[in-house]
C-alpha cells in the first residue's frame, strides 16, 4: 500500500508511552485554540479511554459511539467519518471502548506493514479538509501508537517534569524508531513540559536536560510549558470546556464581593483558569510556527 506522505505534513501524533503525561489535554485544548483562531482542525482520539471527550465536552451525547467508528476504519479499512463541529472548525474521530477490538485486530493481522499503515490510510483522503491534525494517543497499546506514528509528520510528546521523564522520554525515542522503515520523514516537534510548579525553575531546568540527554538534541524542549493547576484541570474535565472557554467564563463571571452579599451565585469558573489558558495560547502558537518555519524550510529545498 502506497501513502502519498505528501497529504500528510500537517499530521501530528500527540504521544508518550507514559500514563498521565498530558497527552489528552495538550490535544483538546491546542486543537481548540488552533480552531478557534480560524484553521480548520481534526482531532483524533486513538485512546480506549474516550477521554478526548471529557475534555470536548461530547462523551455520552448522542455523537460518542465509543470508537465504534474509528475501530471499524482502522480494523476494515471502512472510510473515516469525522463529527463534525464540536467546536467552530473542529471536528473529531471519536475514540472509546471499541478500539481495544481494533487494536487487537491490529495487532494479530498478517500484513503487519498494512496494520501498521491503518491510520495513515484512514487519514490520508481527509487530509485535504484541515489545516492541522492531532492524535491524542493512549498510553499503552503498542499497535494504536505505532499506527499514530506511522500517520505523523511530528512527535509532540508531553511530559512531566519529574525524575521519570528520562526514561519516558528513551520510551518515546524507542517507539518513533520503530516506525522510521515506514515513516523515514517522522520528526519530532517538542517535548512539552506539563504540570509545572510555579516556583519550580530549579525542576523544570533539571527535566530540560535530561530530555536533552535522552534524546541526543538541544532543541527539543518547547519555550511554552504547561502550568499545575488542579482546579483548572478538575473544572475543564468535569464541564467539558477547554482553558481558554472556562478563562472567558472566569473573566465573565461575578466579582468576589457580588458573591458575598449573595448577588451572585459561586462556583464559577476558578480564577488560575487564566494562566494556564496563557500556557496553552503560548503551546499552540508555538506549534504553528514550529511547522509553518519547517515548510518555508522545506519549499526552498526544493528545486525550482
Ligand atoms: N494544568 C494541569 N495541572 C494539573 N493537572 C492537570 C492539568 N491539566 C490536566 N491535568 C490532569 O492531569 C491528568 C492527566 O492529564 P491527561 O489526561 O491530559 O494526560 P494523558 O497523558 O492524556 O493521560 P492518559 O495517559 O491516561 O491518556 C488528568 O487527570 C487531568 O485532569
Ligand atoms: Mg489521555
Amino acid at each position: 500500500m502506497e501513502i502519498d506522505r505528501s497529504l500528510l505534513t500537517r499530521v501530528v501524533a500527540v504521544i508518550n508511552g507514559k500514563g498521565g503525561a498530558g497527552k489528552t489535554s495538550v490535544t483538546a485544548n491546542v486543537a481548540g485554540l488552533v480552531a478557534h483562531s480560524g484553521f480548520r482542525v481534526l482531532a483524533v482520539d486513538m485512546d480506549p479511554q474516550g477521554n478526548l471527550g471529557e475534555d470536548l465536552g461530547y462523551t455520552q451525547s448522542d455523537v460518542d459511539d465509543q470508537g465504534r467508528a474509528l475501530a471499524a476504519a482502522l480494523a476494515f479499512g471502512q472510510p473515516g467519518t469525522p463529527v463534525p463541529s464540536v467546536r467552530p472548525n473542529l471536528d473529531v474521530m471519536i475514540g472509546g471502548h471499541h478500539l481495544d477490538a481494533a487494536a487487537a485486530a491490529l495487532a494479530a493481522a498478517k500484513d503487519q506493514t498494512a496494520a501498521r499503515l491503518a491510520l495513515a490510510r484512514v487519514l490520508q483522503p481527509l487530509s485535504e479538509q484541515y489545516d492541522l491534525i492531532l492524535i491524542d494517543c493512549p498510553p499503552g497499546i503498542e499497535a494504536l501508537q505505532t499506527a499514530a506514528a506511522a500517520a505523523a509528520r511530528w512527535a509532540l510528546v508531553p511530559a512531566k517534569s519529574d525524575a521519570s521523564s528520562r526514561k519516558g522520554m528513551l520510551d518515546v525515542a524507542r517507539r518513533l524508531d520503530a516506525v522510521v522503515d515506514l515513516n523515514p520523514g517522522l520528526d519530532l516537534l517538542g517535548v512539552v513540559l506539563f504540570g509545572t510548579g510555579s516556583s519550580a525553575h530549579r525542576i523544570k531546568e533539571e527535566a530540560r536536560a535530561r530530555i536533552v540527554e535522552a534524546l541526543g538534541a538541544e532543541d527539543v524542549v518547547m519555550q511554552a510549558t504547561i502550568r499545575h493547576s488542579e482546579a483548572t484541570a478538575h473544572a475543564a474535565r468535569e464541564r467539558g470546556q477547554l482553558v481558554h472557554e472556562l478563562e472567558d467564563e472566569a473573566r465573565k463571571g461575578p466579582a468576589w464581593w457580588q458573591i458575598r452579599r449573595g448577588e451572585a451565585a459561586a462556583g464559577g469558573a476558578p480564577r488560575t483558569a487564566s494562566g494556564v489558558a496563557e500556557d496553552y495560547h503560548a503551546l499552540a502558537a508555538e506549534i504553528v510556527a514550529k511547522i509553518t518555519d519547517a515548510e518555508a524550510i522545506q519549499q526552498q529545498e526544493v528545486p525550482a
